[in-house]
């Protein structure tokens, strides 16, 4: 049987984020692209052994394709979840094997997993079993991928770095995706370990120069469509995590810049109605406004007046009785702060994709 190592989405991926790219994030961001791929928060398996579905909350029809982040150490319950994963649906599967919280320390998951390179194989090799086992009784066929980093603590050189991807190559696995820096278990918060260590590109593209076979997704520090431009020169796949939260209007312009879609981009303005919408369906079924509006904080970042828009939505969407009105409401404070002007409504598809490149170079001065 030949096993599929990834999706074609799997060009540019949101990064898995815990408390972040929940089933409510990934709709708001299918309003915005179809073709990249969505990540859910890690999961343990360890969690899935307990009869827990709603962990696995997901609308396939809107969301797909989407990947399920697992967390373990241990060969047989990760492939359980594999299969529980791709029975609900999931297109793909991925093993965390580099956060460093210390919840997912004391499971023994996450990036202390690499300090037993073996392990990880032994990990990915059960899960691309169950996947395996899964297209053989008629389900679609599913990717198992894996994600690390490039080293821990003081097992950082270039060997190491080496040893670790080949165990991971060597059990199978044709898909990684790599944090382009090593993760300190002590002494850093989860946050630090994000933003501390030094971020090492080149060897990722070593890596993939060295197993020419393995799809490679480089992540860490990426901000714009410039930056994954330059990076696909060298690897397949991008990863953007922060990027997305502080500038979630990136996510409009993906498949056309990097998908080669030609429909036009949709502006900021263009997205308040569908997103209004989205929050409606989700508060009729009993999710708060502001589990999707969280999300639209940045939607504005960088614009005139996205401050008063930031601030009121912010200050509202959490009040009692808040409806999906509140979006509008802040939208329209922040156009009667810009004079009354409208004028991003008719941006055509180029101008939009100018202004998304500029936001995206500005992410960082976009935080307000
Ligand atoms: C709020 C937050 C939660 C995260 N949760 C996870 C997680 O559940 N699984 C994981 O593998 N990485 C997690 N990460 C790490 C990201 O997936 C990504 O590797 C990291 O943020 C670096 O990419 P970036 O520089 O594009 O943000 C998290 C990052 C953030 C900011």
């Amino acid at each position: 049987m030949t096993a599929t190592y990834f999706l074609p989405s799997e060009r540019f991926a949101v990064a898995p984020m815990v408390d972040v790219t929940d089933t409510v994030f990934r709709q708001m961001a299918r309003i915005m692209s179809r073709r990249c791929m969505l990540y859910t928060e890690m999961i343990a398996a360890e969690a899935l052994m307990h009869d827990r579905p709603h962990l696995l909350d997901l609308d396939l029809e809107v969301e797909s394709p989407v990947c399920l982040q697992l967390g373990g150490s241990e060969p047989e319950k990760l492939a359980k979840a594999t299969t529980l994963g791709i029975e609900r649906g999931y297109n793909a599967i991925n093993l965390n094997a580099g956060c460093p919280s210390d919840k997912v320390q004391s499971g023994c998951f996450g990036a202390v997993l690499m300090k037993t390179p073996r392990l990880i194989g032994e990990c990915f090799a059960a899960m691309q079993e169950a996947a395996d086992k899964c297209t053989a009784s008629g389900k679609p066929a599913v990717p198992v991928s894996v994600k690390t980093r490039i080293g821990v603590d003081e097992l950082d050189s270039h060997d190491f770095t080496f040893e670790l991807m080949s165990a991971i190559y060597e059990a199978g696995c044709r898909h990684l995706i790599i944090h382009a820096r090593k993760a300190w278990l002590k002494g850093l918060s989860p946050k630090e370990n994000r933003t501390v260590p030094p971020l090492n590109y080149d060897i990722v593209y070593e890596v993939k120069k060295h197993f020419p076979d393995l799809f490679v997704t480089i992540n860490g520090g990426i901000l714009t469509f410039d930056d994954c431009r330059e990076h696909l020169k060298h690897v397949d796949g991008v990863m953007l995590g922060r990027a997305i939260i502080d500038n979630p209007y990136m996510l409009a312009a993906v498949d056309q810049e990097l998908f080669g879609e030609e429909r036009a981009v949709p502006s900021r303005d263009e997205l308040i109605a569908p997103m209004m919408e989205l929050a409606a369906k989700l508060q009729a079924q009993g999710t708060a406004v502001h589990f999707v509006y969280r999300h639209l904080l940045g939607l504005f970042g960088g614009i005139a007046g996205s401050r008063l828009y930031r601030r009121y939505l912010s200050e509202n969407m959490t009040k009692k009785g808040a409806g999906p009105e509140v979006l509008q409401q802040a939208y329209k404070a922040m156009i009667a702060a810009r004079g009354g002007a409208d004028t991003a409504t008719t941006t055509t598809a180029n101008t939009t994709t100018t202004t998304t490149t500029t936001d995206a170079n500005n992410a960082e001065e976009a935080k307000v």
